[in-house]
């Protein structure tokens, strides 16, 4: 279905618009909890676990896009039965440690369901992919109540800068990374790993200083 009338295409948008709403107050959602999670945190512990979050919801362009490639007629109906990354939340930790933490916190959470997790830490992708992923359904409260999915990606900040950089090589390439970019990738990934262990140690090791 390709819109082909300026008038269509504004029928369409209006159709994004609508059909997003829910991930966002899904996306909300989650948010809102860590908030909570931040202050209950820094308040017992004086370490607060989580640095930053940062939220996105998926193009219209991106969702047709990804329907086709996996070879579904592209619509709203399909995307809500066949994405689960259509609402995403990163969240960036200081240490590994921290995503425990959050992972654990979510896990309590009985409201919330988990149908999928994915820990690229204890098992780093080829590339060297470091990252904790989980699928949160959502309940959420309109008329009725639906449950729409959150795909959310846990990181330490040497995770996330490691990431960020493979994706602009990545993209740079326009391919997948080829073998030899792949070593090095792996190489860099497991460097950045030991330098955060070693200021992980270090933190822990510091006197904590009392006012
Ligand atoms: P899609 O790749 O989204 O179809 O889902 P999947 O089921 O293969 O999930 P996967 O857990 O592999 O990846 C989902 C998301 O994690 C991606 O959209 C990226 O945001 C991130 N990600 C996964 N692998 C990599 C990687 O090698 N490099 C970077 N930079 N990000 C990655
Ligand atoms: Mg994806």
């Amino acid at each position: 279905m390709t819109p082909n009338t300026a008038v269509d295409m504004i029928a369409t948008l209006n159709d994004y618009d609508r059909f997003i709403q829910p991930y966002q107050a899904g996306i909300r959602e989650i948010n809102l909890r860590m908030d909570t999670l931040k202050n209950d945190f820094s308040n017992e512990f004086q370490h607060n676990p989580i640095h930053y979050i940062q939220t996105r919801v998926k193009t219209m362009k991106s969702i047709y896009g990804k329907l086709e490639r996996r070879g579904y007629e592209p619509n709203f109906e399909n995307a809500k039965n066949f994405l689960t990354d259509i609402a995403g939340i990163r969240i960036i930790c200081y240490y590994t440690k921290d995503i425990y933490t959050v992972i654990d916190a979510l896990h309590n959470m009985h409201d919330l369901e988990f149908p999928t997790e994915k820990n690229y830490i204890k098992t780093p992708k080829p590339n060297g992919y470091r990252s904790y992923h989980m699928i949160a359904v959502v309940p959420i409260h309109n008329i009725g109540t639906d449950y729409y999915p959150v795909e959310i990606q846990l990181r330490t900040l040497t995770m996330d800068t490691w990431a960020g950089m493979e994706h602009q090589i990545r993209y740079k390439a326009q391919l997948d990374n080829p073998d030899t970019v792949v070593d090095e990738l792996r190489e860099y990934a497991e460097l950045l790993n030991n330098i955060e262990e070693k200021m992980n140690r270090l933190y822990l090791r510091v006197p904590f200083h009392h006012n």
